[in-house]
Protein backbone atom coordinates (compact mmCIF):
# COMPACT_ATOMS: atom_id res chain seq x y z
CA UNK A 1 0.00 0.00 0.00
CA UNK A 2 1.49 3.48 -1.32
CA UNK A 3 0.13 6.02 0.78
CA UNK A 4 1.05 10.07 0.20
CA UNK A 5 0.21 11.51 3.41
CA UNK A 6 -1.33 15.08 4.06
CA UNK A 7 -3.82 15.18 2.50
CA UNK A 8 -7.55 16.08 5.49
CA UNK A 9 -10.20 13.79 4.58
CA UNK A 10 -13.50 15.21 4.02
CA UNK A 11 -16.71 13.46 3.39
CA UNK A 12 -19.28 10.78 4.55
CA UNK A 13 -18.38 7.19 4.42
CA UNK A 14 -20.35 4.09 5.91
CA UNK A 15 -18.63 1.49 7.66
CA UNK A 16 -18.85 -2.68 7.31
CA UNK A 17 -20.38 -5.15 9.33
CA UNK A 18 -18.53 -6.34 12.29
CA UNK A 19 -15.65 -8.78 11.97
CA UNK A 20 -15.61 -9.85 15.62
CA UNK A 21 -19.65 -10.41 15.54
CA UNK A 22 -19.90 -12.11 12.29
CA UNK A 23 -17.24 -14.64 12.76
CA UNK A 24 -18.87 -16.73 16.06
CA UNK A 25 -22.14 -16.39 14.55
CA UNK A 26 -21.21 -17.99 11.83
CA UNK A 27 -19.75 -21.08 14.12
CA UNK A 28 -23.06 -20.68 15.96
CA UNK A 29 -24.78 -22.54 12.34
CA UNK A 30 -23.15 -25.43 13.53
CA UNK A 31 -25.85 -25.48 16.30
CA UNK A 32 -28.73 -26.50 14.22
CA UNK A 33 -29.59 -28.74 11.03
CA UNK A 34 -31.56 -25.61 9.72
CA UNK A 35 -30.42 -22.68 7.72
CA UNK A 36 -28.81 -19.69 9.39
CA UNK A 37 -28.98 -16.66 6.75
CA UNK A 38 -26.77 -13.52 8.02
CA UNK A 39 -27.11 -9.89 6.23
CA UNK A 40 -24.22 -6.84 6.31
CA UNK A 41 -21.86 -9.54 6.38
CA UNK A 42 -18.10 -7.99 5.71
CA UNK A 43 -16.10 -9.30 2.47
CA UNK A 44 -13.54 -9.86 4.39
CA UNK A 45 -10.40 -12.92 4.47
CA UNK A 46 -11.63 -13.91 7.88
CA UNK A 47 -15.02 -14.33 6.84
CA UNK A 48 -13.48 -16.65 3.49
CA UNK A 49 -11.79 -18.37 5.90
CA UNK A 50 -14.49 -19.01 8.37
CA UNK A 51 -16.61 -20.36 5.00
CA UNK A 52 -13.76 -22.59 4.51
CA UNK A 53 -13.84 -24.27 8.21
CA UNK A 54 -17.51 -25.02 7.85
CA UNK A 55 -17.22 -26.59 4.46
CA UNK A 56 -14.86 -28.68 6.16
CA UNK A 57 -17.01 -29.72 8.71
CA UNK A 58 -19.66 -31.19 6.33
CA UNK A 59 -22.03 -27.55 6.43
CA UNK A 60 -22.96 -25.81 3.38
CA UNK A 61 -21.84 -22.36 3.55
CA UNK A 62 -22.01 -19.74 0.67
CA UNK A 63 -22.78 -16.16 0.04
CA UNK A 64 -26.05 -15.29 -0.85
CA UNK A 65 -25.80 -12.11 -1.99
CA UNK A 66 -23.30 -9.30 -1.91
CA UNK A 67 -23.01 -9.03 1.98
CA UNK A 68 -25.08 -12.15 2.61
CA UNK A 69 -23.97 -15.76 3.71
CA UNK A 70 -26.32 -18.58 3.71
CA UNK A 71 -25.46 -21.46 6.57
CA UNK A 72 -26.83 -25.13 6.75
CA UNK A 73 -24.98 -27.53 8.84
CA UNK A 74 -28.03 -30.33 7.93
CA UNK A 75 -25.19 -33.18 8.43
CA UNK A 76 -21.90 -32.53 9.93
CA UNK A 77 -19.32 -35.03 8.82
CA UNK A 78 -16.01 -33.82 10.34
CA UNK A 79 -15.04 -33.25 14.10
CA UNK A 80 -12.29 -31.32 13.25
CA UNK A 81 -10.72 -27.74 12.85
CA UNK A 82 -7.01 -28.36 11.61
CA UNK A 83 -3.90 -26.87 12.53
CA UNK A 84 -3.61 -25.41 9.06
CA UNK A 85 -6.88 -23.48 10.11
CA UNK A 86 -6.63 -22.25 13.19
CA UNK A 87 -3.26 -21.15 13.07
CA UNK A 88 -4.75 -18.76 10.87
CA UNK A 89 -7.12 -17.28 12.26
CA UNK A 90 -7.92 -18.00 15.56
CA UNK A 91 -11.83 -17.58 15.79
CA UNK A 92 -11.71 -21.04 14.50
CA UNK A 93 -11.24 -21.86 17.90
CA UNK A 94 -15.14 -21.25 18.39
CA UNK A 95 -16.06 -24.10 16.30
CA UNK A 96 -15.14 -26.25 19.91
CA UNK A 97 -18.36 -25.22 21.78
CA UNK A 98 -20.40 -25.72 19.22
CA UNK A 99 -19.00 -28.88 18.01
CA UNK A 100 -19.42 -30.62 20.75
CA UNK A 101 -22.90 -29.44 22.02
CA UNK A 102 -24.03 -30.62 18.51
CA UNK A 103 -22.12 -33.88 18.46
CA UNK A 104 -20.61 -35.14 21.39
CA UNK A 105 -17.33 -34.70 20.24
CA UNK A 106 -14.66 -32.06 18.87
CA UNK A 107 -11.40 -31.69 17.89
CA UNK A 108 -10.04 -28.46 17.59
CA UNK A 109 -6.06 -27.29 16.74
CA UNK A 110 -4.77 -25.24 19.77
CA UNK A 111 -4.01 -22.07 18.16
CA UNK A 112 -0.45 -21.54 18.86
CA UNK A 113 1.39 -18.14 19.69
CA UNK A 114 0.78 -14.79 18.53
CA UNK A 115 1.71 -11.25 16.90
CA UNK A 116 0.27 -9.82 19.99
CA UNK A 117 0.60 -12.15 23.09
CA UNK A 118 0.08 -15.29 24.33
CA UNK A 119 -3.25 -15.86 24.43
CA UNK A 120 -4.19 -19.06 26.05
CA UNK A 121 -7.25 -21.40 25.25
CA UNK A 122 -7.60 -22.60 28.87
CA UNK A 123 -10.93 -20.28 30.12
CA UNK A 124 -12.01 -22.19 27.17
CA UNK A 125 -11.09 -25.33 27.83
CA UNK A 126 -12.23 -24.86 31.65
CA UNK A 127 -15.43 -24.08 30.52
CA UNK A 128 -15.94 -26.97 28.51
CA UNK A 129 -15.20 -29.44 31.58
CA UNK A 130 -17.13 -27.21 33.75
CA UNK A 131 -20.33 -28.67 31.15
CA UNK A 132 -19.25 -32.06 31.72
CA UNK A 133 -16.91 -32.60 28.54
CA UNK A 134 -13.49 -35.01 28.89
CA UNK A 135 -10.60 -33.10 27.35
CA UNK A 136 -7.57 -34.32 26.40
CA UNK A 137 -4.66 -32.30 24.85
CA UNK A 138 -2.90 -34.40 22.56
CA UNK A 139 -0.46 -33.88 19.38
CA UNK A 140 -1.74 -29.92 19.64
CA UNK A 141 -4.91 -30.72 18.96
CA UNK A 142 -7.77 -29.87 21.91
CA UNK A 143 -9.63 -33.32 22.16
CA UNK A 144 -12.56 -33.14 23.18
CA UNK A 145 -15.77 -35.87 24.01
CA UNK A 146 -19.20 -35.96 25.87
CA UNK A 147 -20.67 -39.44 27.46
CA UNK A 148 -24.01 -38.72 27.07
CA UNK A 149 -24.99 -34.86 26.77
CA UNK A 150 -23.62 -31.75 27.73
CA UNK A 151 -24.84 -30.86 31.50
CA UNK A 152 -25.60 -26.98 32.90
CA UNK A 153 -23.07 -25.79 34.98
CA UNK A 154 -21.41 -22.91 37.06
CA UNK A 155 -18.49 -21.10 35.36
CA UNK A 156 -16.23 -18.11 37.00
CA UNK A 157 -14.03 -16.87 33.95
CA UNK A 158 -10.97 -15.84 35.80
CA UNK A 159 -10.94 -13.06 33.02
CA UNK A 160 -13.65 -11.55 31.22
CA UNK A 161 -12.37 -13.56 27.88
CA UNK A 162 -14.23 -12.81 24.99
CA UNK A 163 -13.52 -15.77 23.08
CA UNK A 164 -14.39 -18.51 26.19
CA UNK A 165 -17.27 -16.51 27.11
CA UNK A 166 -18.60 -16.90 22.83
CA UNK A 167 -17.72 -20.46 23.11
CA UNK A 168 -18.68 -21.78 26.61
CA UNK A 169 -22.49 -19.68 25.40
CA UNK A 170 -22.63 -22.12 22.52
CA UNK A 171 -21.68 -25.15 23.97
CA UNK A 172 -24.39 -23.87 26.74
CA UNK A 173 -27.15 -23.16 25.20
CA UNK A 174 -27.70 -27.30 23.93
CA UNK A 175 -26.01 -28.38 27.03
CA UNK A 176 -29.06 -29.81 29.80
CA UNK A 177 -30.23 -27.47 32.13
CA UNK A 178 -28.96 -24.28 33.83
CA UNK A 179 -25.57 -22.56 33.03
CA UNK A 180 -24.19 -19.54 34.57
CA UNK A 181 -21.28 -17.67 33.63
CA UNK A 182 -19.72 -15.60 35.94
CA UNK A 183 -17.20 -12.78 35.03
CA UNK A 184 -18.27 -12.85 31.44
CA UNK A 185 -17.22 -10.58 28.88
CA UNK A 186 -19.42 -7.44 28.32
CA UNK A 187 -18.30 -6.72 24.62
CA UNK A 188 -21.03 -5.74 22.25
CA UNK A 189 -20.26 -8.88 19.90
CA UNK A 190 -21.42 -11.03 22.62
CA UNK A 191 -24.29 -9.31 23.16
CA UNK A 192 -24.61 -9.54 19.17
CA UNK A 193 -23.81 -13.60 19.49
CA UNK A 194 -26.80 -13.64 22.58
CA UNK A 195 -29.03 -12.04 19.94
CA UNK A 196 -28.26 -14.29 16.83
CA UNK A 197 -28.55 -17.42 19.42
CA UNK A 198 -32.18 -16.20 20.54
CA UNK A 199 -33.00 -15.79 17.54
CA UNK A 200 -32.49 -19.32 16.30
CA UNK A 201 -34.50 -20.43 19.79
CA UNK A 202 -31.94 -20.74 22.28
CA UNK A 203 -33.03 -18.69 25.83
CA UNK A 204 -30.25 -16.27 27.59
CA UNK A 205 -30.23 -13.34 30.08
CA UNK A 206 -27.80 -10.99 30.96
CA UNK A 207 -25.61 -10.59 27.74
CA UNK A 208 -24.10 -7.13 28.48
CA UNK A 209 -23.31 -7.77 31.73
CA UNK A 210 -20.86 -9.48 34.09
CA UNK A 211 -23.49 -12.70 34.43
CA UNK A 212 -25.15 -14.54 31.82
CA UNK A 213 -27.71 -17.05 32.35
CA UNK A 214 -28.67 -19.97 29.84
CA UNK A 215 -30.97 -21.93 30.30
CA UNK A 216 -29.95 -25.03 27.89
CA UNK A 217 -31.33 -27.70 26.29
CA UNK A 218 -33.69 -26.34 23.48
CA UNK A 219 -34.08 -27.30 20.19
CA UNK A 220 -32.62 -24.58 18.06
CA UNK A 221 -33.81 -23.49 14.96
CA UNK A 222 -32.90 -22.11 11.30
CA UNK A 223 -32.62 -17.76 11.47
CA UNK A 224 -32.41 -14.65 9.76
CA UNK A 225 -29.94 -12.21 11.76
CA UNK A 226 -28.54 -8.50 10.62
CA UNK A 227 -24.71 -8.22 11.57
CA UNK A 228 -24.08 -4.55 13.61
CA UNK A 229 -21.78 -2.39 12.07
CA UNK A 230 -18.24 -2.40 12.95
CA UNK A 231 -16.74 -0.24 16.17
CA UNK A 232 -13.54 -1.33 15.20
CA UNK A 233 -13.45 -0.12 11.97
CA UNK A 234 -15.63 3.50 13.06
CA UNK A 235 -12.65 4.23 15.51
CA UNK A 236 -10.10 3.53 13.10
CA UNK A 237 -11.80 5.80 10.83
CA UNK A 238 -12.16 8.53 13.65
CA UNK A 239 -8.48 8.09 14.29
CA UNK A 240 -7.43 8.45 10.80
CA UNK A 241 -9.94 11.48 10.64
CA UNK A 242 -8.25 12.88 13.74
CA UNK A 243 -4.65 12.97 12.23
CA UNK A 244 -5.02 14.69 9.47
CA UNK A 245 -7.82 17.40 10.59
CA UNK A 246 -10.83 17.55 7.72
CA UNK A 247 -14.22 16.57 8.40
CA UNK A 248 -15.68 13.14 8.44
CA UNK A 249 -18.99 11.78 9.00
CA UNK A 250 -19.85 7.95 9.79
CA UNK A 251 -23.61 8.12 9.29
CA UNK A 252 -23.85 4.19 10.49
CA UNK A 253 -21.17 4.35 13.73
CA UNK A 254 -22.53 2.87 16.38
CA UNK A 255 -21.36 5.55 18.78
CA UNK A 256 -22.88 4.18 22.01
CA UNK A 257 -20.55 1.10 21.98
CA UNK A 258 -17.50 3.81 20.94
CA UNK A 259 -18.00 6.04 24.38
CA UNK A 260 -14.54 5.71 25.91
CA UNK A 261 -13.06 6.41 22.49
CA UNK A 262 -14.88 9.61 22.02
CA UNK A 263 -14.44 10.84 25.21
CA UNK A 264 -10.38 10.33 24.65
CA UNK A 265 -11.04 11.89 21.14
CA UNK A 266 -12.10 14.75 22.79
CA UNK A 267 -9.92 14.74 25.51
CA UNK A 268 -7.14 14.82 22.43
CA UNK A 269 -8.74 18.70 21.15
CA UNK A 270 -10.62 16.40 18.68
CA UNK A 271 -14.74 17.92 17.56
CA UNK A 272 -16.76 14.48 17.73
CA UNK A 273 -20.31 15.06 17.47
CA UNK A 274 -22.34 12.03 18.32
CA UNK A 275 -26.10 11.50 17.61
CA UNK A 276 -27.57 8.51 17.55
CA UNK A 277 -26.19 5.82 15.38
CA UNK A 278 -23.80 8.57 13.39
CA UNK A 279 -20.77 10.65 14.18
CA UNK A 280 -19.05 13.05 13.08
CA UNK A 281 -15.04 13.64 13.51
CA UNK A 282 -13.55 16.68 12.36
CA UNK A 283 -10.40 18.73 14.12
CA UNK A 284 -8.63 22.10 13.37
CA UNK A 285 -6.54 22.93 16.11
CA UNK A 286 -3.31 21.29 18.12
CA UNK A 287 -4.08 16.58 18.95
CA UNK A 288 -3.65 17.45 22.75
CA UNK A 289 -1.92 14.82 24.92
CA UNK A 290 -4.12 12.23 26.85
CA UNK A 291 -3.13 8.98 29.14
CA UNK A 292 -5.20 5.65 28.02
CA UNK A 293 -5.32 2.51 29.52
CA UNK A 294 -7.20 -0.42 27.48
CA UNK A 295 -9.93 -2.41 29.22
CA UNK A 296 -12.27 -4.73 28.48
CA UNK A 297 -16.27 -3.04 27.40
CA UNK A 298 -16.70 -0.79 28.27
CA UNK A 299 -13.52 0.47 29.04
CA UNK A 300 -11.11 1.69 25.75
CA UNK A 301 -11.27 -1.39 23.17
CA UNK A 302 -7.23 -2.62 23.21
CA UNK A 303 -8.17 -3.22 19.41
CA UNK A 304 -8.05 0.72 19.09
CA UNK A 305 -5.31 1.19 20.79
CA UNK A 306 -2.81 0.97 17.96
CA UNK A 307 -4.52 3.52 15.86
CA UNK A 308 -5.00 5.91 18.43
CA UNK A 309 -1.11 5.53 19.61
CA UNK A 310 0.09 6.90 15.59
CA UNK A 311 -2.97 9.79 16.71
CA UNK A 312 -0.92 11.08 19.94
CA UNK A 313 2.45 10.84 17.97
CA UNK A 314 0.89 14.10 17.08
CA UNK A 315 0.01 15.62 20.42
CA UNK A 316 1.59 18.76 21.76
CA UNK A 317 3.06 17.10 24.26
CA UNK A 318 3.80 13.25 26.64
CA UNK A 319 0.72 10.66 26.14
CA UNK A 320 0.93 7.48 28.22
CA UNK A 321 -0.59 4.56 27.32
CA UNK A 322 -0.96 1.25 28.51
CA UNK A 323 -2.24 -1.92 27.11
CA UNK A 324 -3.59 -3.96 29.66
CA UNK A 325 -5.26 -7.22 27.65
CA UNK A 326 -2.14 -8.33 25.66
CA UNK A 327 1.36 -8.35 26.76
CA UNK A 328 2.50 -8.11 23.64
CA UNK A 329 0.81 -5.23 21.43
CA UNK A 330 3.13 -2.49 20.80
CA UNK A 331 4.65 -3.81 17.72
CA UNK A 332 3.18 -1.05 16.00
CA UNK A 333 5.41 1.07 18.08
CA UNK A 334 8.93 -0.29 16.56
CA UNK A 335 7.49 1.16 13.12
CA UNK A 336 5.80 4.15 13.76
CA UNK A 337 9.36 5.17 15.48
CA UNK A 338 11.11 3.84 12.05
CA UNK A 339 8.78 6.71 10.49
CA UNK A 340 10.32 9.34 13.06
CA UNK A 341 7.72 8.89 16.13
CA UNK A 342 9.25 9.25 19.85
CA UNK A 343 8.20 6.47 21.68
CA UNK A 344 9.65 4.85 24.84
CA UNK A 345 7.87 1.52 25.64
CA UNK A 346 8.96 0.19 29.15
CA UNK A 347 6.77 -3.24 30.19
CA UNK A 348 2.73 -2.33 29.55
CA UNK A 349 3.66 1.05 29.30
CA UNK A 350 4.44 3.55 26.24
CA UNK A 351 5.16 6.98 26.56
CA UNK A 352 4.52 8.85 23.35
CA UNK A 353 6.46 12.58 23.01
CA UNK A 354 4.63 14.55 20.18
CA UNK A 355 4.82 16.24 17.99
CA UNK A 356 6.79 14.26 16.45
CA UNK A 357 7.69 14.72 12.33
CA UNK A 358 6.42 11.92 10.70
CA UNK A 359 8.74 10.98 7.57
CA UNK A 360 7.45 8.96 5.12
CA UNK A 361 9.18 5.36 5.31
CA UNK A 362 9.24 1.51 4.09
CA UNK A 363 7.08 -0.53 7.09
CA UNK A 364 5.72 -3.58 7.75
CA UNK A 365 2.32 -4.53 9.02
CA UNK A 366 2.66 -7.25 12.07
CA UNK A 367 -1.11 -7.40 13.13
CA UNK A 368 -4.76 -6.59 11.77
CA UNK A 369 -4.59 -3.21 14.08
CA UNK A 370 -1.17 -2.27 13.87
CA UNK A 371 -1.30 -2.36 10.21
CA UNK A 372 -4.49 0.34 10.57
CA UNK A 373 -2.07 2.13 12.99
CA UNK A 374 0.88 2.36 10.37
CA UNK A 375 -2.05 3.50 7.78
CA UNK A 376 -2.77 6.09 10.15
CA UNK A 377 0.58 7.57 10.96
CA UNK A 378 1.18 7.37 7.16
CA UNK A 379 -1.77 10.12 6.02
CA UNK A 380 -0.31 12.07 8.96
CA UNK A 381 2.70 12.01 7.52
CA UNK A 382 4.91 13.88 5.07
CA UNK A 383 5.47 12.30 1.53
CA UNK A 384 5.37 8.64 0.69
CA UNK A 385 5.17 5.54 2.82
CA UNK A 386 5.14 2.49 1.64
CA UNK A 387 3.20 -0.33 3.82
CA UNK A 388 3.99 -4.01 3.13
CA UNK A 389 2.31 -7.72 3.85
CA UNK A 390 -1.15 -5.68 3.52
CA UNK A 391 -2.32 -8.84 3.75
CA UNK A 392 -3.58 -8.27 7.47
CA UNK A 393 -5.60 -5.58 6.65
CA UNK A 394 -7.79 -7.44 4.13
CA UNK A 395 -8.64 -9.72 7.59
CA UNK A 396 -10.40 -7.19 8.93
CA UNK A 397 -11.00 -4.04 7.06
CA UNK A 398 -13.46 -4.01 3.83
CA UNK A 399 -12.10 -2.06 1.13
CA UNK A 400 -10.51 0.29 3.39
CA UNK A 401 -7.97 1.52 0.74
CA UNK A 402 -11.72 2.78 -1.36
CA UNK A 403 -13.15 3.96 0.99
CA UNK A 404 -9.80 6.29 2.43
CA UNK A 405 -9.62 7.25 -1.28
CA UNK A 406 -13.17 8.21 -1.36
CA UNK A 407 -12.37 10.57 1.88
CA UNK A 408 -9.39 12.39 -0.40
CA UNK A 409 -6.85 10.33 0.68
CA UNK A 410 -3.84 9.39 -1.33
CA UNK A 411 -3.59 5.42 -1.23
CA UNK A 412 -2.99 3.34 -3.72
CA UNK A 413 -2.72 -0.73 -3.79
CA UNK A 414 0.48 -2.17 -5.73
CA UNK A 415 1.09 -5.98 -6.01
CA UNK A 416 2.77 -7.07 -3.50
CA UNK A 417 6.20 -9.37 -4.20
CA UNK A 418 5.60 -12.85 -1.61
C1 LIG B 1 -11.30 -11.06 20.85
O1 LIG B 1 -10.19 -11.96 20.95
C2 LIG B 1 -11.18 -10.36 19.52
N1 LIG B 1 -11.22 -11.36 18.45
C3 LIG B 1 -9.88 -9.57 19.47
O2 LIG B 1 -9.83 -8.87 18.25
C4 LIG B 1 -9.86 -8.58 20.63
O3 LIG B 1 -8.62 -7.91 20.66
C5 LIG B 1 -10.07 -9.32 21.96
O4 LIG B 1 -11.29 -10.11 21.90
C6 LIG B 1 -10.16 -8.39 23.16
O5 LIG B 1 -11.22 -7.48 22.97
C7 LIG B 1 -12.41 -11.81 18.02
O6 LIG B 1 -13.46 -11.44 18.50
C8 LIG B 1 -12.39 -12.77 16.88
P1 LIG B 1 -9.92 -12.54 24.83
P2 LIG B 1 -10.16 -13.09 22.06
O7 LIG B 1 -10.13 -14.00 25.01
O8 LIG B 1 -11.52 -13.57 22.30
C9 LIG B 1 -6.56 -13.93 27.91
C10 LIG B 1 -8.80 -8.04 16.29
O9 LIG B 1 -7.80 -7.31 16.04
N2 LIG B 1 -7.12 -15.29 27.82
O10 LIG B 1 -10.96 -11.60 25.34
O11 LIG B 1 -9.11 -14.06 21.67
C11 LIG B 1 -5.87 -13.51 26.61
O12 LIG B 1 -4.57 -14.02 26.54
C12 LIG B 1 -8.73 -9.11 17.35
O13 LIG B 1 -9.86 -7.96 15.66
C13 LIG B 1 -6.66 -16.27 28.67
O14 LIG B 1 -5.78 -16.04 29.51
O15 LIG B 1 -9.64 -12.24 23.30
C14 LIG B 1 -5.94 -12.01 26.72
O16 LIG B 1 -4.87 -11.54 27.49
C15 LIG B 1 -7.36 -9.30 17.93
N3 LIG B 1 -7.18 -17.54 28.56
C16 LIG B 1 -7.26 -11.76 27.47
O17 LIG B 1 -7.61 -13.02 28.05
C17 LIG B 1 -8.15 -17.85 27.66
O18 LIG B 1 -8.59 -19.00 27.62
C18 LIG B 1 -8.42 -11.30 26.59
O19 LIG B 1 -8.53 -12.15 25.45
C19 LIG B 1 -8.63 -16.84 26.81
C20 LIG B 1 -8.10 -15.56 26.91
Amino acid sequence: MIIHGGAPLRGTVRISGSKNATLPIMMASLLTAEPLKLRNVPRLRDVETSLGLLRGLGASAEWTGEHEVTLQAANITSHDAPYELVKTMRASFCVLGPLLARTGRARVSTPGGCAIGARPVNLHIAGMRALGARIQIRHGYVEAHVDHKLEGGRIWLDNPSVGATENIMMAAVLAHGHTTIENAAREPEVQELARALTAMGAHIRGSGTHVIEIEGGQKLHGAEHEIIADRIEAGSIMAAAAITGGEVEIPNAPTHQLEAVIVKLREAGVYVQANGDGVMVAREGKIKPVELRTLPYPGFPTDLQAQMMAVLTQAHGTSVITETIFENRFMHALELMRMGADILMKGPTAVVRGPAKLLGAPVMATDLRASMSLIVAALGAENTTEISRVYHLDRGYEALDKKLAALGAQIERVKEEV
